[in-house]
């Protein structure tokens, strides 16, 4: 029954949490989750290794001008030889959780059909590294990273990928089901959606601007579908990851407010009300009604164990200009500092973002876990070779504070999960942009944790 499958985590886990399942490593049910996330692109480099295929960022950041510094995740942390060292690091933070992300064209290189045990290989061992030093492994299934040839079949913009992304999520399940935490079916749909297929400034790089909704359709889809994959492998607990964003509008006028409500419909809602209430937004009704089929929307809202929350910013919105082909125009958020990226920094919106989550979503929403929360800055080592990124220890104390407050709140969050583990490569930005708790000197690929990393471990340890 949906009752049952919509269990908590913490009941999940205690379900699970028997020595030969060894499937729970917190030490107490119900402990908060606190450890980093990365994704596969970002650090593991070793794009060629052991039959992996091409995936759409491989060929995106070969294209001159996609990448900021021409750079790609060709080599990146090297994470792929380099991970007893991340595992390590992990270990010296006291992470019970680190949330990493399994290369589709890893695992099929094709994206279909045929398994590269090769490929496999490499989770299995950092699973098992993970699992030996106590942490439990969170894996997102869908990080980006779509094999090249489910690419050049239509992408996300065709229903064929859902049904092959529930494919996968079988092969998965089958190999790591055993040991997994948590599953992450898909990581930020709205953002690969907007991005990828809305703006073209990532992967695969198209401009189809509203016409882009059909490849968030066909995420949500293929998250539904490999939910019912996950479910039918096993009873490891499930959750989708959302880039949320608290939405505010520029003036109380009509025309900002209709705007800042049509940004909200598309970033959040869009990816909520369809998972957590089973109907898109009232707003979205003309694009469902171009894409969806019947039954989608049964399939998309399969209950979930946790949702992963992924904050960084809220957005300021405004009605649109004459020439501007969308019914919103996102404005700078001028009276907040901002991070290198050039981020507002605002904590108190993601106290905000979790209150109005329990406040609209009420019993349909399941308990929280933020998968990712972090800031990028220019961290270089000082003269004695240490990296003081206090700008970094302000931001994550502030956020992690903002969480607090909406546990005080009543609202059920489980874990934070610090974006990011490493420097890495940060898609479109190339290696401009350092998220890392840990500094890596790209050249050689040696890490040096920064003040931020000790900062953290302490933070940790206080648990609260
Ligand atoms: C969210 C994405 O999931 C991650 O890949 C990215 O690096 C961070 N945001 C920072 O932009």
């Amino acid at each position: 029954t949906s009752e049952e499958e919509g269990r908590s985590t913490s009941e999940r886990e205690g379900a699970s949490t028997s020595e030969e399942e060894g499937r729970s490593t917190s030490e107490e049910e119900g402990s908060f989750w606190w450890g980093a996330a990365t994704a596969a692109y970002q650090i593991e480099g070793a794009v060629t290794a052991d039959g992996r295929g091409p995936s759409i960022w491989d060929t995106f950041s070969a294209e001159p001008g996609r990448v900021a510094d021409g750079s790609s995740g060709a080599n990146a942390c090297d994470s792929y030889t380099r991970w007893p060292e991340d595992v390590e690091l992990l270990s010296g933070l006291g992470a019970n959780a680190y949330r990493f992300s399994i290369a589709w064209p890893r695992v099929q290189p094709l994206g279909h059909g045929r398994v590269n045990p090769g490929g496999l290989a490499y989770y299995d061992r950092l699973v098992d590294g993970l699992l030996e030093r106590g942490i439990a492994p969170f894996a997102t299934l869908f990080h980006w990273d779509l094999p090249q040839p489910l690419e050049d079949a239509g992408g996300w913009l065709v229903r064929d990928t859902a049904e092959r992304f529930a494919e996968y999520a079988a092969v998965v399940a089958d190999a790591l089901g055993d040991r997994v935490a948590c599953w992450g079916t898909l990581n930020e749909p709205f953002v690969h959606m907007a991005l990828g297929y809305a703006f073209g400034t990532h992967a695969p790089g198209r401009v189809l601007l509203l016409d882009a909704f059909a490849a968030g359709h066909h995420q949500l889809l293929g998250h539904g579908l490999a939910v019912q994959a996950l479910r039918s492998a096993g009873d490891v607990p499930v959750m989708l990851v959302n880039n949320l964003t608290p939405v505010r509008a520029t003036s109380a006028s009509p025309e900002d407010a209709a705007a800042a409500q049509v940004y909200d419909a598309f970033h959040n809602r869009m990816f909520l009300d369809t998972v957590l209430l089973g109907s898109y937004p009232d707003v979205l009704a003309e694009a469902e009604g171009a894409v969806a089929r019947d039954g989608d929307l049964d399939t998309i809202a399969q209950p979930l164990d946790l949702l992963g929350v992924n904050y960084y910013n809220p957005t300021l919105v405004t009605a649109p200009g004459a020439d501007n082909p969308l019914p919103f125009e996102i404005v700078p958020i001028e009276d907040h500092p901002t991070t290198g990226f050039g981020w507002p920094v605002v904590p108190e919106g993601l106290t905000e973002l979790l209150v109005g989550l329990r406040d609209t979503y009420g019993d349909a929403l399941p308990p929280v876990v933020i998968t990712e929360n972090g800031c990028s800055y220019p961290d270089e080592p000082g003269p004695d070779g240490t990296i003081d990124d206090a700008a970094r220890i302000a931001y994550l104390d502030a956020h992690i504070d903002a969480v607090g407050a909406a546990r005080d709140a009543g609202v059920d969050v489980r874990g934070y999960l610090a974006w990011s583990l490493l420097d890495n490569f940060e898609w479109a930005e190339g290696y401009t942009q350092r998220f890392g708790l840990t500094h890596v000197d790209f050249a050689t690929g040696d890490r040096t944790p920064k003040a931020s990393y000790a900062w953290f471990r302490d933070r940790i340890a206080r648990d609260w």
